[in-house]
């Protein structure tokens, strides 16, 4: 059996106001009326899959729990992180629940706000990877990029490989959020695939492979999670101890050294074709939603003429546009952004004036 992980622990600041600290994009309905971590919940094959375990900083544990209550998911363990130390120590805790339960399960690693359109495409998907993962291989999921993303990590296709049925590739390099000029040569290469934030592999391999490129993190996660306290369905991290963890992304602290070691094998990629985006900014989130006829995204009270390829979101107001094309309105109850569609990677410059301003 497979043990989804959700990380649920990200700010997801590009798209403030709509997402705020204490409320972060996870936990919006975005495209629909579930929330993007019921989702990710909900495309799950039940099949093959037990209930996950969520992974979440403990500010948002009532939110948490209400969103599986209310998405009748069943008996979740939701592991609380009393601070956000990226996901490489996320995940180190979610390995080391499932080990601790006296197994040794596939882990199948997701991101809570990813929007995923095609679900047949997903589960076929982590089918594949599940067959390289029981073989000790660390699977990533990659996506056909279309543009020179410098948000995404980048996976050089390596040599095919085939595993019962199923088709992977060995990564022949993983680059965690190159520059846009190297971003851009990748793209033009077609060597290359994005690295979607999806993984897949046993909880002890995930292990062997941190205590190699960053021992430390593994040593303070395991005395962390040993002086874990119980509360109900939550286990609550000890801070004190849990404080002095390193910060980083799996990406940078296992799957990039992973895959410059001169004998790995370790590494496999399994392509996916499934609507995949990870919503990270307004000019996404415009290009998963569906559009009027002039190709505007509008949520809430608008009424607007000669108004093109925007995205509209107006929470308590009624919002009225005019002569305006490509840009992006979100009306909030406390707050008001006016961006330029092709800029909203600065709405965190926001974000972060705001941090300083506190
Ligand atoms: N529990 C927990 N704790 N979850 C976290 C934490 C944390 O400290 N930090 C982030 N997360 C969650 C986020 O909520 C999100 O669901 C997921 O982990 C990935 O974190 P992001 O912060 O969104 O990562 P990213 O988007 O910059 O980069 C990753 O995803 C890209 C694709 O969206 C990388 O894996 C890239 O290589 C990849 O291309
Ligand atoms: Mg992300």
């Amino acid at each position: 059996m497979i043990l989804p992980v959700i990380m649920s622990g990200g700010s997801g600041s590009r798209l403030w106001p709509l997402s705020r600290a204490l409320h972060p994009k996870q936990f919006l309905a975005l495209l629909n009326e579930n929330t993007l971590l019921q989702e990710t919940i909900n495309r799950l094959d039940p099949a093959s899959t037990i209930d996950p375990l969520i992974i979440c900083n403990n500010e948002h544990r009532f939110i948490v729990a209400e969103q599986l209550r209310a998405n009748g998911t069943g008996s979740s363990d939701i592991i609380l992180e009393p601070m956000g130390k990226n996901t490489a120590p996320a995940i180190t805790l979610a390995a080391l629940a499932a080990i601790a339960k006296g197994d040794d399960p596939l882990l199948l690693v997701l991101a809570a706000d990813h929007v995923i359109k095609d679900v047949t495409a997903f589960q076929t998907a982590v089918v594949t990877a599940s067959d390289f993962a029981e073989q000790g291989k660390l699977v990533t999921f990659g996506i056909v990029p279309t543009h020179a993303e410098t948000g995404y990590g980048y996976i050089k296709q390596g040599e095919k490989r085939t595993q019962l049925e199923s088709v992977g590739f060995d990564v022949a390099s993983f680059v965690e959020k190159p520059d846009l000029t190297t971003a851009q040569s990748y793209l033009d290469s077609g060597e290359y695939l994005w690295n979607s934030g999806m993984f897949m592999f046993k909880a002890s391999r995930y292990l062997e492979e941190l205590a190699k490129f960053s021992p430390k993190m593994l040593e303070v996660c395991t005395k962390a999670y040993e002086s874990k306290s119980q509360d109900l369905d939550f286990t609550r991290i000890c801070a004190d101890i849990f404080a002095q963890c390193p910060e980083d992304s799996i990406d940078y602290a296992v799957m990039e050294p992973l895959c410059k070691a001169e004998d790995s094998q370790n590494a496999i990629v399994v392509p996916m074709n499934a609507g995949w985006s990870d919503v990270g900014s307004f000019s996404s989130l415009w290009e998963v939603s569906e559009k009027d006829e002039s190709g505007n995204v509008n949520h809430g009270d608008i009424i607007s003429h000669n108004t093109t390829n925007s995205y509209i979101n107006a929470g308590h107001k009624l919002v009225t546009t005019v002569g305006i094309d490509n840009l992006v309105i979100v009306e909030t109850k406390d707050a008001l952004l006016v961006a330029d569609k092709s800029q909203v990677q600065d709405v965190k410059k926001i974000v972060e004036k705001l941090k300083s301003d506190e």
